[in-house]
């Protein structure tokens, strides 16, 4: 990275030029690798992310700014949390690609980790091998892939008939289970994250969860505008059940949600709902990670490793 480049935490004055950054750095790089742009709109899209983190608990980012050009060479959001930290979007500036500034903003957060012993995890794109690449020379394992499904909803909902009666909004009251099903199924724990959802102060998220006969809980799901997730379920029929109950809830708009490429029932339900495949994702640790159990549909925002 060159010289008179700097890293720093975030502050309030770059939000607008982060929601910039972060829209030129993902739309050019799909582009010039002949996929469409991720943002369709305006770059203030592109601010949700500086919305949700800082609102959320924990949530920081880091920026590297170059002084000489008087603007952001790349930013990356990360999270702490009481078992781990996660890494959220990283995005460098066009014009600083290929020169290591990703590298040292990744390095800025896995030192941290390292202080604390935490692991870090994250969710990458398997077709962009600049990024798939970043993470697994810095030590990442690759632990699980996904499957990016896009799915139109009709307006009158999926023809899949009556919802599953196991399935309900979420409560207050759901989070502590919420959080050990996670920290059996996934080995990571956020409880903070689940009170966010669920306090719903950016007005987007909803959260069902399902039950199983004998009363305790069998999986969660999230949801935000775009994207179902982040959740998780012991089996593909609570997470299908789970999926087509936030699936109601987005119906006449386009939604994505990523799904483990292991889970064929659920992959196959998937595609007779319409589903089709977008991109491929893996998620990724870097140090001490127990197995994935049972059905993770993470996200990017929040992401979930
Ligand atoms: C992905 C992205 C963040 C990388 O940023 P960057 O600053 O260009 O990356 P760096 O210059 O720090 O390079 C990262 C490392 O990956 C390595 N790398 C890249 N492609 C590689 C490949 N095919 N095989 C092996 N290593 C590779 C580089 O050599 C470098 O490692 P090194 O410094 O040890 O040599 C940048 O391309 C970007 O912002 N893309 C658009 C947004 C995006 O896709 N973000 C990630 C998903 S949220």
């Amino acid at each position: 990275m060159s010289e008179g480049i700097e890293l720093r935490q975030v502050a309030e004055e770059d939000r607008e030029e982060i929601a910039e950054l972060i829209y030129l750095s993902l739309n050019t790089w799909y582009q010039s690798h002949a996929m469409p742009p991720i943002f369709a709109g305006a770059s203030s899209q592109a601010d949700v992310f500086y919305q949700v983190y800082s609102q959320m608990e924990g949530s920081t980012a880091v920026v590297a700014a170059d002084h000489s050009a008087g603007r952001l060479a790349g930013i990356c959001f990360y999270h702490t949390r009481p078992t781990h930290m996660s890494l959220g979007i990283m995005t460098v500036h066009p014009d600083y690609f290929g020169q290591g500034v990703a590298r040292c903003l990744l390095k800025w957060i896995t030192d941290i980790a390292d202080e604390v012993s935490q692991p870090v995890r994250l969710v990458s794109s398997a077709l962009n091998l600049d990024s798939f690449s970043l993470y697994t020379r810095a030590g990442f394992v690759p632990r699980r892939t996904f499957q990016d499904i896009q799915l139109e909803v009709p307006s009158q909902g999926l023809p899949v008939g009556r919802p599953s009666p196991a399935v309900r909004p979420a409560d207050a009251v759901d989070v502590e289970a919420m959080e050990a099903l996670e920290s059996e199924l996934s080995g990571i724990s956020r409880a903070s994250d689940f009170h966010y959802f669920l306090q719903n102060a950016a007005g987007f998220w909803h959260t069902s969860v399902c039950t199983r006969p004998d009363g305790t809980l069998g999986g969660f799901l999230t949801s935000s505008g775009l994207m179902l997730g982040p959740g998780v379920a012991v089996d593909e029929a609570t997470a299908e059940a789970l999926l087509l109950a936030e699936l109601d809830r987005r119906r006449g708009t386009s939604v994505v949600f990523q799904i483990p490429v292991e889970c064929g029932d659920l992959v196959q339900q998937a595609y007779g709902w319409g589903g089709r495949n977008c991109e491929l994702h893996v998620a990724q640790v870097r140090g001490d990670s127990p197995p994935m159990r049972g059905v993770t549909l993470p996200t990017f925002m929040p992401e979930t490793g």
